[in-house]
Parts: C-alpha cells; sequence; structure tokens
C-alpha cells in the first residue's frame, strides 16, 4: 500500500528520498513522487508507474535542497496517472503534501473550499483537497505574521485544524516552501514512524525505508501531528495536547532486508524458514513441564484456564494460518476455536462469550481489517491478543498481549515465513491450553520434540528446490490449479491456491478433499492440474479416493506426500513432491514450504515479477 519517506538534514534530500521508495516498494503501488524545497519553491517530480521512472525524471531534471518529501502510491481515488500522483499541492503552489488513506469526506471539503475562494484542482485525488484545506488555513492565519518562528506552529495548527475536518484515515508528510527545513507528518489508520538521526530527522511509512540511516525510531500513535526539524522534533494530539514518547531500537539492520544472493526476497524468504521457525519457539518451549511459555499473553495460569472460546482472525495467509490454529487448539486444548474473516468480523455480530479470548494475527501489524476486527472486540470487551511480526506495530501495541513471530522483514509480497511461524506460534498456544487442562505429559513432549525436529526437516525439504522446479516447469500451460487436503491440510490447499493466485496470475482455487465430488470435479480436465496434499496420514485412503475420482476424469496429478505416501501413489499420481515424515501436528508447516517453492518456480518460469506481483500491496492499510 501506499509509501511515505519524509527527510529533513544537511544532506541532499533527493537521493535519501528516492533510496527509502525503493526500500518501501514491496508494499506495492502503482506511481510514485518527489518534492524537494529548493530556496523559496518546492520542486516536484512525479510520474505513473515505477520508481525506475522517477528515477529517470530526476536524474534529467535533478531537484537540490536538504528537505523534502516522496511517496508511492496505490490508487484508491482516481487513477494511477502522473497527475493523480503525490505529492499534491494547495492553490498557492507553496505547500506539498502526500497522504496514504483515506479522506471520506473529500468531496464535501471540495465543494466548501469552492463555495469559499478560488480553488483550481489537477487531479481526482482525495489528498489534493486535503492539501488545498490546509494551504488555505495557513495562508489565512499567516496573513501579517512576519515571525518565521511562528510560521512553523501555524503550519502545524493549519493541518491540526484541516484534520479535525477530516473524516478517513491517513498517514501524511508536508513541507511549506516559505518554512525552511521543516516537515509535518500525522497519522490515524496509517503508520508512521519518525526516524531520529544525528543532525537529520525522518518520516517513513515503516522502518525499513530509514533503517539504514537511523536504527532510532519514534512509532507514531492515530491522533499523533508530528512537526520535525533537522535536530528535534515536537509531537503533539489531534486535540493539541503535548507527546511523550521513547524511542525506540530497531530491532533489524539494513543488512537484513537485503536479497543478498538470492535472485527474489520471496525465495529468500522461504529459505529463511529453518531459522524463522526456530526463532518463533526460541525460549518457548519447557521440556520440564512439556508445555509452552508465553509470558508475552500477560496472562495468569488461571485466568488461560478459564478460556471457554477462541476467536482467531486475520486476512488472506494470517487466516489460513488460523485455520490450522482453528484444528490444531481444538483437538490440543478441546477450547471451542473459530477462524473469522477480520473483515467480516468486525461488522457482524458474532455471539461472544465473557470468556472468550480473540487473537489478531498479522505479520504487518497494520492491516486495516484486522485492526478494526481488533479494536471493534476491544469495544465490547473482550481481551485481546497479537500475533504479530513487526514490532511496535499498531496491532502489536493496541492488543492487551500477544506473541511476536521474530520472523524477521518480511519483504516480498507472498506472504511465506511468516506463515510458517504463525503455525508454530498457534501450536504453542494450543500446547499451552492443552497442558492447562487434558494434555498429557507424554503428548506434550510429543508435540515439542516434533516442533524441535522441525528446522531440520524444512532444511532437508529446501534441498529438493530444484526437483519441485522441475516439477512446477511442466505445467507452464496449465489453465490454472486446484488444491485439495483434508484436516489440517485443506487450510493449506488454501494456502498454496492464494500463493499460485498472487504471484502466477492463474487462477487456483483450495477445498477440502471430499468436497470435490459436490461439485468441484465439473472443472477437472486435462489442462487443469490438481495438487492433493496427502501425507501418509489417518485420511491418507479417503484422499486417495479423491485422486482416483480426478484420475479417471483425465485431471493431471502431483501429490505432496511423505515417503510412504509415495509408495502408495506410483502409478496413481503424475508428479510426486516429497516432504519429511512428522507428526500430524506439525505436518502443515512442512507440506506448505514445497507448495510456496511450486508457486515461486511456476511464477519465475512466467516470466512474474514475483515480489512485487501486479495490483498487490505488503499491508493492506485501508478497507
Ligand atoms: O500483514 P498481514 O498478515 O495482516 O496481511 C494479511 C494479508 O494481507 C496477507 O497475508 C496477504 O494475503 C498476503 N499477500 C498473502 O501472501
Amino acid at each position: 500500500m501506499c509509501g511515505i519517506v519524509g527527510y529533513v538534514g544537511r544532506a541532499e534530500a533527493g537521493p535519501i528520498l528516492l533510496d527509502g521508495l525503493r526500500r518501501l516498494e514491496y508494499r506495492g503501488y502503482d506511481s510514485a513522487g518527489v518534492a524537494i524545497v529548493d530556496g523559496d519553491h518546492v520542486e516536484t517530480r512525479k510520474c505513473a508507474g515505477r520508481i525506475a521512472g522517477l528515477s529517470k525524471l530526476m536524474a534529467e531534471d535533478p531537484a537540490a535542497g536538504t528537505y523534502g518529501i516522496s511517496h508511492t502510491r496505490w490508487a484508491t481515488h482516481g487513477k494511477p496517472t502522473d497527475q493523480n500522483a503525490h505529492p499534491h499541492f494547495d492553490e498557492s503552489g507553496k505547500l506539498a503534501l502526500v497522504h496514504n488513506g483515506v479522506i471520506e469526506n473529500y468531496a464535501q471539503i471540495r465543494e466548501t473550499l469552492l463555495q469559499e475562494s478560488e480553488h483550481h484542482f489537477k487531479s481526482e485525488t482525495d489528498t489534493e483537497v486535503l492539501a488545498h484545506l490546509v494551504g488555505k488555513i495557513y495562508d489565512d492565519s499567516a496573513k501579517g505574521v512576519t515571525d518565521p518562528r511562528r510560521h512553523k506552529a501555524l503550519l502545524v495548527e493549519a493541518l491540526r485544524s484541516a484534520l479535525q475536518q477530516v473524516i478517513g484515515t491517513y498517514g501524511i508528510a508536508m513541507v511549506h516552501a516559505d518554512i525552511p527545513d521543516f516537515i509535518v507528518g500525522a497519522r490515524r489508520g496509517s503508520p508512521l514512524v519518525l526516524g531520529v538521526g544525528k543532525d537529520e530527522n525522518f518520516l517513513a511509512s515503516d522502518v525499513s525505508a530509514i533503517v539504514a540511516y537511523t536504527r532510532d525510531a519514534v512509532y507514531l500513535n492515530d491522533f499523533d501531528l508530528v512537526a520535525v526539524e533537522r535536530d528535534k522534533f515536537e509531537i503533539s494530539s489531534l486535540a493539541g495536547e503535548r507527546g511523550n514518547h521513547s524511542i525506540s531500537k530497531v530491532e533489524f539492520t539494513a543488512e537484513d532486508i537485503k536479497k543478498g544472493d538470492y535472485p527474489h526476497y520471496m525465495l529468500k524468504e522461504i529459505f529463511e524458514q529453518p531459522g524463522s521457525v526456530c526463532d518463533a519457539m526460541r525460549g518457548r518451549l519447557s521440556l520440564e513441564e512439556c508445555t509452552a511459555k508465553l509470558g508475552g499473553l500477560n496472562m495468569t495460569p488461571a485466568q488461560l484456564r478459564d478460556v471457554g472460546r477462541i476467536v482467531l482472525t486475520g486476512c488472506g495467509t494470517a487466516l489460513h494460518a488460523g485455520m490450522v490454529g482453528e484444528y490444531l487448539i481444538e483437538q490440543l486444548a478441546q477450547v471451542p476455536t473459530e477462524v473469522e474473516y477480520a473483515s467480516e468480523f468486525r461488522h457482524r455480530n458474532t455471539p461472544m462469550t465473557r470468556d472468550t479470548l480473540v487473537f489478531a494475527i498479522s505479520q504487518s501489524g497494520e492491516t486495516a481489517d484486522t485492526l478494526g476486527a481488533l479494536r471493534e472486540s476491544q469495544r465490547k470487551g473482550y481481551r485481546t491478543l497479537g500475533v504479530c511480526n513487526n514490532v511496535a506495530s499498531t496491532i502489536a501495541r493496541e492488543s492487551d498481549g500477544g506473541v511476536y513471530m521474530h520472523a524477521g522483514p518480511e519483504i516480498g509480497v507472498a506472504a511465506t515465513k511468516s506463515f510458517t511461524s504463525q503455525v508454530v506460534i498457534l501450536t504453542l498456544i494450543g500446547l499451552l491450553l492443552g497442558r492447562m487442562r487434558h494434555l498429557s505429559t507424554a503428548e506434550g513432549t510429543c508435540i515439542i520434540e516434533a516442533l524441535e525436529a522441525l528446522p531440520e526437516k524444512i532444511e532437508q525439504l529446501l534441498k529438493t528446490s530444484d526437483q519441485i522446479k522441475a516439477v512446477a516447469q511442466k505445467y507452464v500451460d496449465a489453465t490454472g490449479m486446484l488444491f485439495f487436503g483434508r484436516q489440517l491440510n485443506f487450510p493449506i490447499a488454501l494456502e498454496a491456491a492464494l500463493k499460485l493466485k498472487e504471484i502466477t496470475y492463474l487462477y487456483a482455487e483450495g477445498h477440502p478433499s471430499a468436497e470435490l465430488k459436490h461439485g468441484v470435479i465439473a472443472l477437472v480436465k486435462p489442462e487443469l492440474p490438481s495438487v492433493f496434499i496427502v501425507p501418509d496420514d489417518a485420511v491418507f485412503s479417503k484422499n486417495l479416493n479423491n485422486i482416483e475420482q480426478v484420475r479417471a476424469r483425465k485431471g493431471p496429478i502431483i501429490a505432496v506426500t511423505t515417503e510412504s505416501g509415495a509408495a502408495k501413489l506410483k502409478g496413481i499420481a503424475d508428479d510426486l513432491i516429497l516432504v519429511p515424515d512428522a507428526d500430524d501436528a506439525v505436518m502443515p508447516v512442512l507440506t506448505v514450504i514445497p507448495l510456496q517453492l511450486f508457486a515461486y518456480h511456476l511464477a519465475v518460469a512466467l516470466g512474474r515479477d514475483v515480489d512485487k506481483p501486479r495490483n498487490l500491496a505488503k499491508s493492506v492499510t485501508v478497507e
């Protein structure tokens, strides 16, 4: 989704602003722009398309100056055109503003502005209306004021007053040609972080944009405004109260967000899974008590014992992890668990009991729908916990407690390592709740051993990447794909279908295997392969029936299975992808990885832009 970078310091702003945008590319965008204050005027360069296009514009016609703002836009109001790209200006042409989010009442504000004075709008965006509103308030208040120090305060006040009229969400950065070395930011619903440097400061949508320059960060809260200068900053609330925020150390370095020798971030992140899975459980297993230790939940054993129901909510891949969690928590702890699409949950009246625990699962911790579900649950008085990767993200900060994934930055738009970390954490939650109820020490030990064996088994699996590539390349002419699994592997079918759709643009669906005969079988044909996720488990023979049903209708079959399963599928499946044997409870972590690789290799074979698939954004901060 849209990205913001702001800089004020002593270096040339242009290269820093462009570099920051490049580091935010993974969020998804369709146009980009920069505004730099050069003496007494603002220079802007912007265009639809990639940052490479913007860089070219900057190279051909450089903009000089030591403070400015930049933006990548993911279109909401208005098409992705040069005109609609940010920054946008006010009527005077001196104030430039970039914005993430949606101003819902922009049409009404526009109408009022036009009635009051002359305004010439050049774009179709809600952002330009906001720029005009802020500019008008500022110009009216600054008339006749000669003290330059007052202008800074008046600009902040103008933004505050404009935002008090706004209905909607925003992350904002703004500069004014008459106010040197000064940028103003604000947030509501769209993340914004302040990077604190030495004689220079930054604003960014996420820390990855600025971590190469500073690892000291202040995470702004909703309704915060920030006035930023080279050597100081001041945070205040929308209501005008002074803020008291602390500076945090960013957990990762610029090195961690480099691709290294990998051609794509997605591949790098798939290969990081032995480590990320290990980090998700590091220090959280107790062999002595045969259970998990999750101090971040901020709940006493008595409170945990009293949990009568669990709701797991999230979107996309996080929702699929939740679905695995539902099977696992009910199996291990027998606590009734439901998975809810965050976007649905927040708007419906799900029956809840007082002893319900709500988990918001989100890699970014910023997904608008998941955040909405979390806030709605809190409004109704339920205890809410986060399962997030981004430390200090909004969901992590607003939950009553939670479990961090510690998976490290995930840059590829297609989520991979965050999924396996989420599944591991949900297993830990099931284990913890189970051991507080009926789960025996032997069963607890069995789960712990299975978890501890995972990193090595994943290493083993990753060594087969070339074999998986060879299978994927056989299917470049497929028109789409169907994915099937049962029990814990049903959500893996959904996740594998999502991965394939996202990065190959092929049509794909995931289903419980048995649903085949209730309708999906009508789709089966030689051009539409079916992928069955069939470890040799208790439901293997049932899956085999479904495989035969597809085979009888000449549908090609790819089976993801264990060695003993492969022996039974010889001559039945067209292609076999092997996974190491493991306890059923941890099998989804193993079955999903070859399917991440399968989608990846097929996407590469089809020439797709794997890390930046069309239309997608990494962190979806609008509804
Ligand atoms: O950051 P989140 O985990 O909240 O993101 C949720 C979804 O937007 C995300 O999983 C999306 O489906 C990914 N592109 C999947 O690969």
